[in-house]
């Protein structure tokens, strides 16, 4: 089970620390939520910061797209040091280009799914992302609840062929860890719940189960 700190929970004044911090802890990963103002109502981590978690760690960094136009800044980060880059398939732009452009750097690309969005929306791209990401709370903003209705959907997913990694994120805890594994889930974003506890360590074990 691939475990990834969500660093919009982390403390802004103390990213390098706070990337240590996620090492120390026995994180898998990083992940790296960066959006636009447009296709959510946030704004958060630009191709600098990318950059600055690169030079801070040598821990794979996966970046989170939420942006109208990811076709536009894929490059971007690419250049800024990521290793996986997921773009949103209700982004108005070529997903399947964008996808093979982030392969053809030698990324991973994966592709993720708002709540709305049904599982069949990724068949007509299979064969060109590595992973598939879930959103279980409406992207935007750390702290929400775990949306369990979105379970059949990672099930559905699940059942696919050829199989591929299915990533959670949003709402995940030491609680709700367990049910999106049980459906198929083989790695999960934790921003609050890791960020939050006394015990990162003791945190990131709890959700390996
Ligand atoms: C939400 C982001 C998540 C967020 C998860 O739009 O994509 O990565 O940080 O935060 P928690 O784990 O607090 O729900
Ligand atoms: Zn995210």
């Amino acid at each position: 089970m691939t475990i990834l700190p969500s660093m919009l929970a982390a403390d802004y004044g103390h990213l390098a620390d706070e990337t240590a911090r996620c090492e120390a802890a026995g994180a898998d990963a990083l992940h790296i939520d960066v959006m636009d103002g447009h296709f959510v109502p946030n704004l958060n981590f630009g191709p600098t910061v990318v950059a600055a978690f690169r030079r801070a760690t040598k821990l794979h960094l996966d970046v989170h797209l939420m942006l109208e136009r990811p076709d536009l800044y894929a490059m971007r980060f690419a250049e800024a040091g990521a290793d996986a880059i997921s773009i949103h398939v209700e982004a108005p732009c070529d997903i399947a280009a964008t996808l093979r452009s982030i392969r053809e750097r030698g990324l991973r690309a994966g592709i993720v799914l708002k709540p709305a969005t049904a599982a069949d929306a990724v068949k007509p791209f299979i064969g060109l992302f590595d992973y598939v990401l879930v959103m279980t709370v409406e992207p935007g903003y750390g702290g929400q609840k775990f949306m369990a209705d979105m379970l059949p959907k990672i099930k559905a997913l699940a059942t696919m062929t050829p199989k591929f990694p299915i990533m959670v994120d949003g709402g995940i805890s030491a609680t709700t860890a367990p049910l999106c594994i049980e459906a198929g889930a083989t790695e999960l974003v934790a921003g609050s719940a890791l960020f939050g506890a006394k015990d990162m360590a003791a945190a990131i074990s709890a959700m390996r189960g």
